[in-house]
């Protein structure tokens, strides 16, 4: 956004992140951001926020997203991703700031749809609270297209993120055990794991092992220029899926991620993970013809980036 001279305000709890990396993306980008910690379940902190400046959209990406900590912990999952959204929401309609990106994600088809999906099929019944609370959230802001039409509400259902910024600086950087496959790779290539484990080989796929579409963390942002571009002046409710359209298996990602890191990677093959499902890859044409955007960095080079960020983030 920095980059296409747009100017940032940020919000954040820190609960899953740090302000350093703020500053970070400051250093790349030679530009300000202007940062408020708090909570969006904290409707006077954000109303704070919006009564010192008029902004023309929001981009919410404020939200817990471990499957597995969604399923043991449900109301901390409701209560932050669902009840936060709905503040936002609320202090949005206030200050006439009424378009939104929001940050949704595959989960919302559920296992009961065949990849490759696409946005028009029927969302199914997400196998996580995780998953439920994002589509919740998509209804909530369909909902309010409805009663407001001068809403212009974008869902971009993420697939699976994974990458850093090419200069490594900045990156996934995971509070405690990581929940998801890269991080957990690279913890394991840098020596802080002696071991992973790959949830299940019996999977209908061709190696058995769990098939999901990795999409570059920066071919990401990109989509997210493309969709406020697109998007910011026009109402209506759209939906994007912003992936690759290819899958990768757990031990594709493995063997990938050994050749970039020249390190062997140790796992053991263990129990399926509850909530997740087998195959689940994008069918992204959708996004390709709207945006015009295409994901164009492989799993390779979201290896390679990966390596780069985890090798100096011990550095940082
Ligand atoms: C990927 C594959 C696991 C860890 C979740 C959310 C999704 C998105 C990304 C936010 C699966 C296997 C994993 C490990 C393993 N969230 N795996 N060993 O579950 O596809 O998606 O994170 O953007 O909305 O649902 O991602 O990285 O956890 O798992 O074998 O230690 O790797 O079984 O096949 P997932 P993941």
């Amino acid at each position: 956004l920095l980059q296409s001279n747009y100017k940032v305000v940020v919000l954040d709890n820190l609960v899953n992140s740090s302000e350093s990396s703020i500053r970070r993306v400051e250093e790349i980008s030679g530009r300000r951001i202007e940062f408020f910690k708090g909570d969006i379940r904290d409707y006077n902190f954000l109303d704070g926020v919006f009564s010192s400046q008029k902004f023309d959209a929001v981009l919410h990406f404020a939200g817990l997203k471990a499957v597995g900590e969604a399923i043991n912990e449900p109301i901390k999952y409701y209560e932050n991703n669902v009840l936060g959204s709905i503040q936002l929401f609320k202090v949005m309609q206030k200050y006439n700031t009424k378009s939104i990106i929001f940050s949704s994600s595959a989960t919302v088809y559920g296992n009961s749809n065949n990849s490759p999906l696409k946005e028009d099929m029927p969302t199914g019944i997400p196998t996580n609270p995780y998953g439920r609370s994002k589509l919740v959230i998509e209804n909530i802001l369909a909902d309010l297209y409805v009663s407001d039409p001068q809403w212009c509400i974008t869902s971009l259902r993420y697939f699976n993120p994974v990458g850093a910024h090419k200069s490594g600086l900045i990156g996934e950087d995971p509070r405690g055990l990581p929940n998801n496959l890269l991080p957990f790779i690279s913890q394991t290539a840098v020596g802080i794991h002696e071991k992973m484990f790959v949830f299940g080989n019996d999977y209908d796929t061709p190696d058995g092992t769990g098939i999901r579409d990795y999409i570059h963390v920066m071919d990401l942002a990109s989509g997210h220029i493309r969709a406020l571009e697109k998007y910011i002046s026009k109402g209506g409710v759209h939906t994007i899926n912003l992936g690759t359209g290819i899958g990768h298996s757990v031990l594709e990602v493995i063997h990938a991620f050994e050749t970039v890191s020249a390190k062997t990677i140790p796992y053991d093959i263990i129990d399926r993970r509850p909530g997740d499902v087998g195959v689940c890859y994008a069918d992204p044409s959708k996004a390709n013809l709207e945006l015009d955007w295409v994901a164009n960095r492989g799993l390779i080079e979201m290896c390679k980036d990966t390596w780069r960020w985890q090798s100096q983030k011990l550095l940082l």
